[in-house]
C-alpha cells in the first residue's frame, strides 16, 4: 500500500494529493473574465469519484527556485512524459506561489508527477481534477502540511483551494468539494463562491461515461470558452440559465431524477448549439454521439431504462442513472454499442491529502470494456 506520510530524505519531501472529476449538470461556457477565469454564468457540477488525477510533490529545497518546477504525466508504472501545457501550469504554480505565501515558506522548486486512474487517450477532461490535485498537493509541498486538518490549522480551507485551483482551469474548482457544487459568479471576480450544496450522502447516483470516441479534441475548452459570446444563442442562453440552475437544485434537492434528466439533456444540447454557432464553430460531436443520444432517448421512451444523459466539452456522452439500476443499463449500452468502453462512476467525495489513502487503487478502477 503506498502511504502519504510525506516521505523525506535528507533534501527532499513528498506529499501526495488526489482529486475527482466533476461532471456539470448546469455548464461553466463562456467567461467575463479569461485571465481570473470569472464565468459568465453560475453553474452546478456532481463530483465523481473514480475518475481522478494523483499528483506527487517533491519540494527540491537545495535546488534554485526560478523557473525549474519538473512536471511529469506519468502513463503507464514505468513511463512517464512532459506535461503537455507545461508553460500554463508553471505559470499558474508561480501564481499560486505568491498565494501561499502568507502562510508558509513556499520555497523550493517542485518535482511533479502526475497520473490519471482514466485512460488518458479517452477525451475525458482531466483539467478540472489534474489542476485540482495540482493545487492541492503544491499548496501542501509548500507549507509543509500532510493533511487538511493541518492545511486548515495553517488558515487555508478548502474555500481558499478551490479558489486558488478555479485559476488553474475553471472547472478544477468544483474538484476540491463533494457531492453537488455550486459555482457562483457573484457581481465581481472577486466575490465569486464554489460551495457543496448538496453532500454525497443526499444523493448517490451513477455517472456512466460511455467511451464511444477516443480521438483526441481539436479545440481546448479555453479557446472555446473564448469564443462563445460570438454565437448568436448566448445571450438568448444566459438570459434562462437563473431559471434552469434553480430548477435543477431543486431536483436534486428532491432526489427526481426524471426532472433533473430533462434539465440535464437540454443542457447540455444547448450548450453544444451556442459551440457549434460560435465563430468559428467547434463541433465537439460526431455521428457515434448522436447515435448513441438517439438511442438512449429511444429506449428510455420504451421504458427500456431510466436514464438520462449530458456531454462535456467531449464526444463522449456521461450517462446518469440510479444506482441499483446501473448495471442492467451498462449491460445494455455494452450491448448495443460493442466496440464502446464504459467507466463507472459514481457521486464522491473531493479532493484527498491524506496518509491512509491507497492510491494505487484508482488504476485503473471502475473500466469495463473494450
Ligand atoms: C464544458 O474548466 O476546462 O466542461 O477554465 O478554460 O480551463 P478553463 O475551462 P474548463 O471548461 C469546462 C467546460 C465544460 C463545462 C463545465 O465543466 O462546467
Amino acid at each position: 500500500m503506498v502511504k502519504n506520510t510525506p516521505q523525506q530524505t535528507e533534501n527532499e519531501t513528498t506529499v501526495r494529493a488526489t482529486a475527482p472529476s466533476n461532471i456539470a449538470l448546469i455548464k461553466y461556457w463562456g467567461k467575463s473574465d479569461a485571465t481570473l477565469n470569472w464565468p459568465a454564468n453560475d453553474s452546478i457540477s456532481m463530483t465523481l469519484s473514480r475518475a481522478r488525477t494523483i499528483t506527487s510533490a517533491t519540494i527540491r529545497s537545495n535546488a534554485p527556485a526560478e523557473n525549474c518546477h519538473r512536471l511529469a504525466f506519468r502513463t503507464s508504472a514505468t513511463k512517464s512524459i512532459a506535461v503537455r501545457d507545461q508553460e500554463k501550469t508553471t505559470r499558474f504554480l508561480e501564481w499560486l506561489r505568491r498565494e501561499i505565501k502568507p502562510y508558509g515558506s513556499a520555497e523550493g522548486a517542485l518535482d511533479l508527477l502526475t497520473y490519471n486512474s482514466f485512460p488518458s487517450s479517452c477525451g475525458i477532461a482531466s483539467s478540472a481534477s489534474g489542476f485540482a490535485a495540482l493545487t492541492v498537493a503544491a499548496t501542501a509541498a509548500w507549507t509543509g502540511t500532510k493533511n487538511f486538518a493541518e492545511l486548515h490549522d495553517l488558515g487555508i480551507s478548502r474555500a481558499h483551494l478551490s479558489d486558488w485551483a478555479r485559476r488553474g482551469s475553471g472547472s478544477a474548482c468544483r474538484s476540491i468539494h463533494g457531492g453537488f457544487v455550486q459555482w457562483e459568479r457573484g457581481h465581481s471576480p472577486n466575490t465569486q463562491k464554489i460551495n457543496p450544496v448538496f453532500s454525497v450522502e443526499h444523493w448517490p447516483l451513477t455517472d456512466l461515461i460511455v467511451l464511444i470516441d477516443r480521438g483526441a479534441k481539436s479545440t481546448s475548452s479555453t479557446e472555446g470558452h473564448a469564443r462563445a459570446f460570438t454565437s448568436p444563442l448566448m445571450n438568448v442562453r444566459l438570459s434562462g440559465l437563473g431559471e434552469r440552475l434553480k430548477n435543477c437544485a431543486q431536483a436534486i434537492e428532491g432526489r427526481d431524477l426524471e426532472r433533473l434528466g430533462t434539465i440535464i439533456e437540454a443542457e447540455s444540447i444547448e450548450m453544444h448549439a451556442v459551440m457549434m454557432t460560435s465563430n468559428p464553430r467547434t463541433d465537439y460531436f460526431g455521428s457515434a454521439t448522436i447515435n448513441f443520444i438517439s438511442w438512449l432517448r429511444k429506449s428510455r421512451a420504451k421504458g427500456e431504462f431510466s436514464a438520462w444523459f449530458t456531454l462535456d466539452a467531449g464526444p463522449n456522452p456521461h450517462v446518469l442513472c440510479r444506482p441499483e439500476d446501473a448495471a442492467a443499463v451498462k449491460a445494455t449500452i455494452l450491448q448495443n454499442f460493442p466496440s464502446s468502453s464504459v467507466i463507472h462512476d459514481q457521486t464522491g467525495s473531493g479532493a484527498i491529502l491524506e496518509s491512509e489513502q491507497n492510491f494505487g487503487e484508482f488504476i485503473p478502477g471502475g473500466f469495463d470494456g473494450h
